[in-house]
């Protein structure tokens, strides 16, 4: 079937849109404002978007609990926001922290990591088997 964004399905609700896009990781975006107030909050609309220079970007959606934009961005962005579509903010990785038990053999290991997805609706997910696979061509 089809299901259009713009006309929802009332068979399919609620909205499938995230459920379609799975597994996203979920960034933690830590923030401190001039005044020195810090903020987490989760994001699954989260991902690393380049390598050469590494970069990730998150996307605010909606609003705070108490009216406007939510702190993660107006604590990088003083913007005023015309129009309620939400926010993508990209950053550049200057460098990152990497607990000390997650390290085997020089590489970072996902299972130490041991991270969770986000999957549609209500539901996550923990990883299942990890396995290895080479490039057709690469040695
Ligand atoms: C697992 C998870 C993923 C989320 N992903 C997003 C997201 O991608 N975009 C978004 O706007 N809010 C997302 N939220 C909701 C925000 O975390 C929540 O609105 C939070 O209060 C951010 O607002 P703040 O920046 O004002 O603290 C998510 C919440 C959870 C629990």
């Amino acid at each position: 079937m089809f299901f259009s964004c713009e006309q929802p399905d009332p068979a399919l609700s609620p909205d499938p849109f995230k459920a379609c896009v799975v597994p996203r990781p979920i960034g933690w975006i830590s923030t401190v404002d001039a005044a020195g107030h810090r903020n987490l909050a989760p994001f699954s609309f989260f991902n690393a978007i380049s390598e050469l220079p590494p970069m990730v970007m998150f996307c605010a959606n909606g609003e705070h609990k108490d009216g406007g934009e939510k702190d993660s961005v107006t604590e990088i962005y003083n913007l005023p926001c015309e129009e309620e579509i939400g926010r993508m903010v990209m950053g550049r990785v200057l460098g990152t922290h990497i607990a000390d038990g997650a390290i085997v053999n020089g590489r970072v290991s996902a299972a130490r990591l041991a991270p969770i997805a986000r999957l549609g609706y209500r539901e996550y997910a923990a990883l299942g088997e990890i396995f290895k696979m080479t490039r057709p061509g690469t040695p």
